[in-house]
């Protein structure tokens, strides 16, 4: 029978599952969160995109879209706890949305993506699974 010590840090719930048999100092130690999930970073440039005025948009907030800037549902698998911002322009207009997916003002660039912890770090390759 598993062992479930639970410890509340934050919002961090750190377990430890034991088995009878194995000794304590080798038990796998496991980090939940209930935090959602930080977004990768498909792009490091907004997204030029003509929008229409009244059409609903969904922007990718995860970074997993193969359908960047825009939502393909890939954050259901690949993000959970992340969902797209939906939006819906006033007007026709062109616009640039970020591509880095950390705008202070989402769904547009604010040009964030040219602060060095974006600048340094890895950019995400999209796969097929
Ligand atoms: S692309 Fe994300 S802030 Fe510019």
């Amino acid at each position: 029978m598993n062992t479930l010590v639970t410890k509340l840090e934050h919002k961090w719930i750190s377990l430890t599952l034991r088995q009878p048999w194995i000794p304590a100092t080798e038990a796998p130690k496991v980090k939940l969160s209930t935090l959602p999930p930080d977004p990768v970073i498909p792009c490091k440039k907004p997204f030029k995109v003509e929008l229409v005025g009244g059409k609903r948009y969904a922007w990718c907030t995860c970074g997993h879209s193969k359908k960047q800037p825009f939502c393909d549902g890939a954050h259901k698998l690949k993000a959970q706890g992340l969902s797209p911002l939906r939006f819906v322009p006033e007007q026709d207009a062109t616009a640039w949305l970020c591509g880095c997916k950390y705008t202070n003002n989402p769904p547009y660039c604010d040009g964030t993506h040219k602060q060095d912890f974006i600048v340094s770090a890895p950019l995400h390759e999209q796969t097929d699974s």
